[in-house]
């Protein structure tokens, strides 16, 4: 525990070596002991995380969701970040055309750049994956929920609850009956997801961890690309709303 500490630190530390006077995106920013940059890009701000640990996010970053009660509020679609999504292509060979209303949700991060959320069966109540941009599945965020329009039925994104306190990431899976544990939301194009009753570091925190061929979603509970969970990969999920998913 403290080794892997130590090392995080002194990966960071390395980092920063080169990283002169502004963290990089999802760089640390501040800590005890913290001798690297202490400011952010514009658009993104140091937010307090730990004694040991702040970091750059986007806008304002720890949004505010409205935590009422799960389920039952009003959808929040701030838009406290800048967003990332780029112009719109058609790519050949592309996915089906983005429906009114939708978008594409997809991770911006290596080693999964342009992996796409979808059902691992496809267009079914199966596990989330990230998967091509040819079968990108399209979601809406409604009254918390995040909703994938399989084929014009409702799919919603359900969170396994954590079995104790040493839990570190939550499955993610497509469901015919609503999310009961936590609020969906878009913070800017950030996929975002919290809970009453589930502490997270960070609410746009989400893990991709690879089953042989499988790329499976999982919610972060820890920090982002801090202690990452062997075999995992740190990424955000996106909205993309061009015409059809690109590579
Ligand atoms: C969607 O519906 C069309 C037309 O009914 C059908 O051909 C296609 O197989 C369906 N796709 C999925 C993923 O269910
Ligand atoms: C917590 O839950 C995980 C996942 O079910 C399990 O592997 C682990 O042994 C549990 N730890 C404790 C302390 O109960």
């Amino acid at each position: 525990m403290k080794s892997a500490y130590l090392s995080a630190l002194a990966a960071f530390f390395t980092y920063s070596v080169s990283a002169q006077t502004t963290a990089p995106d999802w760089g640390q920013c501040g800590g005890t002991g913290w001798t690297g940059p202490t400011t952010c890009p514009t658009g993104w701000s140091c937010t307090f995380s730990s004694q040991w640990y702040s970091q750059c996010l986007q806008g304002g970053a720890t949004t505010t969701i409205t935590s009422s009660t799960v389920g039952s509020g009003t959808s929040t679609r701030t838009s406290t970040g800048t967003s990332t999504a780029s112009s719109t292509s058609t790519a050949p060979g592309g996915s089906a055309t983005l429906a009114p209303g939708y978008s594409f949700v997809r991770a911006v991060e290596d080693p999964n750049f342009h992996k796409y959320l979808q059902s691992q069966v496809l267009g079914t109540a199966s596990p989330a994956v990230l998967g091509d941009y040819t079968q990108a599945a399209q979601f809406q965020v409604v009254n918390g929920q995040l909703i994938q329009n399989a084929n014009g039925t409702n799919l919603y994104a359900v969170v396994a609850p954590p079995a104790n306190s040493t839990v570190t990431k939550l499955g993610l899976s497509w469901s015919k009956t609503p999310d009961t544990l936590g609020t969906f939301v878009f913070s800017g194009d950030s996929l975002e997801w919290s809970s009453p009753t589930v502490p997270r570091q960070q609410t746009n925190a989400w893990l991709v961890c690879p089953s042989g061929s499988i790329l499976s979603v999982f919610i972060n509970l820890g920090a982002y690309d801090y202690m990452t969970p062997a075999g995992c990969a740190d990424e955000t999920l996106n909205a993309y709303t061009g015409a059809t998913a690109v590579p």
